[in-house]
């Protein structure tokens, strides 16, 4: 029988998953389908008990129910623990399981380029996402990793959870030299016109930096960086491989990523 997966979110309706996935299943000869459905707060419950007496074989979480799927599923995988952040579900036949792959989709992202665990990476930003990044990088071993924020509170606090370093925003511009990888998490450049979170002066030659917001393709923060002659990375690779994980989580296959990076910006282009 035809197999069905879901993503739900509140709006939906420009999500990028219902294509990524059908295209995936296609390519694999994967009988099913992959569907965005709109799901407003209060119709959560509803909503999840619905999918699971229509035998939902798994789903993806978006905003703004990340954290409030948690209370319905059977359990929490460690990546969903430490983010308290669900944005993938699995269904063994039994339980209904939460993931969060969205650090672990960026640290593949970054790891498809030529970078070794012991560069000095900087990660801006202090939020959900920095989070799940901080907490990925120390999984994948990448040895020396810095915390700074606007709110440096946050960062010394997120630091000292994920067993990385914390810096004050001026003191990462003063030391911004020794970063040979730098992520900007923060939502700085979604608007336009916004200053940069950081300024890049310091910035050494040929680092990686990279952001991960995926539209606009290029943020204010990637053209400066541009500009200090550094190799940018922008959010698609994020985007794709925290689908490519739930992806393999569902199926056991492991999707063709570079060829869906292209495809996905040549859309957003
Ligand atoms: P997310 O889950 O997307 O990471 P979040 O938890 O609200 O969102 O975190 C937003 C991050 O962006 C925080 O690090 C925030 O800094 P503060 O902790 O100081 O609030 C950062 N941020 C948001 N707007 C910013 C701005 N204009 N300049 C610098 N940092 C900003």
């Amino acid at each position: 029988m035809k197999k069905w997966y879901a993503v739900i979110g509140d709006p939906i309706a420009h999500s990028l998953s219902p294509f990524m996935h059908d295209y995936w299943f296609e390519e694999h000869g994967i009988d099913a389908t992959y569907i965005p459905v709109h799901v407003q707060p209060f119709e959560l419950e509803n909503a999840f008990n619905a999918m699971k007496t229509l035998g939902v074989s798994g789903f993806n979480i978006t905003l703004p129910h990340k954290q409030s799927i948690i209370p319905f599923l059977s359990k929490l995988d460690e990546t969903a623990v430490v983010m308290n952040a669900v944005n993938t579900v699995t269904f063994n036949g039994r339980q209904y399981i939460g993931w969060n792959t969205d650090g672990d989709g960026f640290v593949r992202s970054l790891s498809a380029q030529p970078v070794t665990l012991n560069e000095k990476v900087l990660i801006i930003g202090a939020g959900g996402a920095a989070r799940g990044i901080a907490f990925a990088l120390k999984r994948a071993n990448y040895k020396d990793v810095t915390i700074t924020n606007r709110t440096y509170r946050r960062a010394k606090e997120l630091a000292e959870a994920s067993g990385s370093s914390a810096l004050t925003i001026k003191d990462a511009e003063l030391s911004l030299a020794d970063f040979s990888i730098i992520i900007q998490t923060t939502s700085v450049g979604l608007a336009k016109d916004e200053a940069l979170p950081i300024s890049l002066e310091n910035l050494s030659i040929g680092s990686l930096v990279a952001d991960i917001i995926y539209n606009p393709l290029e943020t204010p923060f990637l053209k400066a960086a541009q500009e200090k002659n550094c190799t940018i990375m922008n959010g698609v690779g994020m985007f794709v491989y925290q689908g490519a994980i739930a992806f393999e989580k569902w199926t056991g296959i492991k999707p063709d990523t570079e060829k869906m990076i292209e495809i996905i910006t040549e859309k957003l282009g």
